[in-house]
């Protein structure tokens, strides 16, 4: 999947008049496509994380737990971090405003 993105925005810069400056892509914990992550970087192109918390899947995840234990975190917020690790701008979707406050409390 990494491979077909790849090609298809080397296509796009080759021929496009102007060149995408953002690419939203699938960006997790469980999943970090760093070629392309590192392609984008290099061509300029900022990369938005959707899915940054799995849609919710990755919260029971026991690494994920252990992780938010040790840093007195929800599960939520190591996940983001992992994506603002990765370069992104982590878009995480919650309708909950308990949810939001967590969710910004990225710094610990
Ligand atoms: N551009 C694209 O190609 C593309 C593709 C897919 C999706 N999207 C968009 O990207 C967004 C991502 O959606 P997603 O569902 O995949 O997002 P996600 O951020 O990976 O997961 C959202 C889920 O996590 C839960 N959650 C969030 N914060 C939490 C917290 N602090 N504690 C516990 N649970 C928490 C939410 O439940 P609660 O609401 O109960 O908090 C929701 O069920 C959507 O707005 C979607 O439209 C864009």
């Amino acid at each position: 999947m990494s491979n077909f993105l790849r090609s298809g925005l080397d296509c796009l810069l080759k021929h496009a008049e102007v060149a995408p400056h953002v690419n939203q892509l699938r960006v997790h914990a469980g999943n970090s496509p760093r070629e392309l992550l590192e392609f984008c970087e290099v061509k300029g192109i900022r990369v938005q994380a959707y899915s940054p918390i799995a849609h919710g899947t990755i919260l029971d995840n026991a690494d994920v737990q252990a992780t938010a234990e040790r840093h007195r975190v929800s599960a939520s917020q190591p996940c983001i971090w992992c994506t603002l690790q990765l370069g992104t701008v982590s878009l995480p979707k919650t309708g909950n405003p308990e949810h939001i406050r967590a969710n910004v409390q990225v710094d610990y």
